[in-house]
C-alpha cells in the first residue's frame, strides 16, 4: 500500500493591479458582467467571463429561478454562450467574482462541482489548458488547469 498526495500549484495575488494584463482584463470583465447577475432568492451575485483563443470575451452571470434547479451558476452561463455562438473558437481562460448583494468576497468564491465538470468538457475539447481565475477583494488566485481545482478529473471518451 501505499499513500499518495496530490499537489497544486497555484499563484496568489491581493488584488487585480498585481495580475499580468490579460488576465486583469479578463477579471474587470467578469466584475463588470457580475452587475447583470440575477439572483433573487440567494442574493449572491456571481460574474463569469471566459476569454477564447482570438481574444473575444464572454460574460455570463448566474441566473436564478423561481423552480430552483432549472437556474444556472454564471460560469455555466458564460461558458455555454461561448460554446453556442463561438463553437470554433476554443476556451482559454475564465475569471469569476461572486458575493452577497452585489459586492465581491474577500476570499474568491469557487466553483461548485458541475461547473467545474463543464469546465473540463470545454478544456477537453479544446484539447489545451484552461486557465481558471478565482478573483476575491482580497485574494485572486490562478490555476493553469482545470485539473488543479478538479483533481482526477472525470473523461470517459477520448473525444
Ligand atoms: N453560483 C455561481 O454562479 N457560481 C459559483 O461558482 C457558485 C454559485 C451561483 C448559483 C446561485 O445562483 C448562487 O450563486 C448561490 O449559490
Amino acid at each position: 500500500m501505499d499513500t499518495k498526495e496530490i499537489k497544486i500549484a497555484y499563484r496568489e495575488y491581493t488584488c487585480a493591479a498585481e495580475l499580468p494584463e490579460k488576465e486583469r482584463e479578463l477579471v474587470e470583465a467578469a466584475i463588470e458582467a457580475a452587475k447583470a447577475s440575477y439572483a433573487p432568492y440567494s442574493d449572491f451575485n456571481v460574474g463569469a467571463a471566459v476569454r477564447l483563443e482570438d481574444g473575444t470575451i464572454v460574460p455570463g452571470t448566474n441566473q436564478e429561478n423561481d423552480a430552483f434547479p432549472s437556474g444556472i451558476c454564471a460560469e455555466r452561463t458564460a461558458m455555454y454562450a461561448a460554446g453556442a455562438r463561438y463553437p470554433d473558437k476554443s476556451i482559454r481562460a475564465l475569471a469569476l467574482v461572486g458575493g452577497p448583494h452585489h459586492t465581491i468576497c474577500d476570499t474568491p468564491a469557487t466553483p461548485c462541482g458541475a461547473c467545474r465538470q463543464v469546465m473540463a468538457q470545454f478544456q477537453k475539447k479544446a484539447g489545451r489548458p484552461m486557465q481558471i481565475i478565482l478573483a476575491g477583494a482580497k485574494k485572486i488566485w490562478v490555476f493553469e488547469k482545470v485539473d488543479d481545482i478538479l483533481p482526477l478529473i472525470f473523461t470517459s471518451l477520448d473525444k
